[in-house]
């Protein structure tokens, strides 16, 4: 794993940027996986800044999120495909036709998982995966577990998820209770990981994910396993290792 430290959230979020922007101009046709949560917003705001300078060229990326909330429409200001919207994808020359998350309208949780899984397979897998981290060390919705769920699965959000994410809705009552993930296969699987976090109350996550003990109660930590992971924190994100 290389870890690289940032002085603060700007600068991760440059680095981070940096490393998605050799990925494309490495491979124009690559597979982006991508990932919401308030870490990679600034990662977004860069690459976007660079495409607009002309740096950047997305006509021939296809891009696969991790995951999305059950229930929630498009439209919705608070699902994910909103916010890929919002935050990347109608700011640049990227191919919707090629951008792909799981329908969250689907309630039919076997048949979404398995349509998920057969585009993943269809794209070729993902060339660079893109990942925040969970204060209790999930990585997209896969959640603490006795089990590594392999695959794209419906999950059952944990009380400290729908805390951690209510903030962005009005009240706790709103945020729906399941979601649809990638597994950690399907992750484990990227040829390459990035992995952003920021701030001090991710310290304590970083150490356990990073340097404790694989299991599958700290998602996370089974990206000990693969062998190219890149780590970019910044300062108080990384205190603790
Ligand atoms: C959310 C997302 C994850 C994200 C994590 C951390 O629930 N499903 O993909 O990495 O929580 O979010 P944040 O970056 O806002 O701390």
């Amino acid at each position: 794993m290389k870890i690289y430290k940032a002085r603060d959230y700007r600068d991760m979020s440059r680095k981070a940027a940096n490393i998605i922007s050799a990925q494309v101009i490495m491979k124009p046709n690559c597979v982006l996986g991508l990932a919401t949560g308030s870490t990679p917003i600034g990662t977004y705001e860069q690459l976007v800044e660079w495409y607009r300078k002309g740096d950047l060229d997305f006509s021939e990326v296809t891009s696969v999120n991790l995951d999305e909330y059950k229930g929630l429409p498009r439209e919705n200001d608070q699902s994910y495909y909103y916010f890929m919207n919002e935050h990347l994808f109608r700011h640049v020359n990227i191919d919707m036709n090629r951008t792909y998350l799981p329908d969250g309208m689907n309630m039919d949780s076997a048949a979404e998982c398995a349509r998920y899984n057969q585009i993943i397979h269809d794209v070729g897998g993902v060339d660079l995966q893109l990942l925040g981290l969970g204060h209790n060390g999930h990585i997209g919705f896969n959640e603490p577990n006795n089990a590594f769920e392999k695959e794209t699965h419906c999950v059952d959000l944990t009380e400290s998820t729908i805390e951690a994410n209510k903030r962005f809705f009005a009240s706790a009552d709103e945020v729906p209770r399941q979601a649809y993930t990638m597994g950690i296969k399907t992750i484990m699987q990227a040829r390459k990981i990035l992995v952003v976090v920021s701030g001090e109350d991710k310290a304590d996550i970083v150490r356990r994910a990073f340097f404790g003990p694989v299991t599958p109660e700290v998602p996370a930590s089974i990206l000990q396993m693969h062998n190219d992971v890149i780590l970019v924190g910044d300062e108080a994100a990384l205190s603790k290792i």
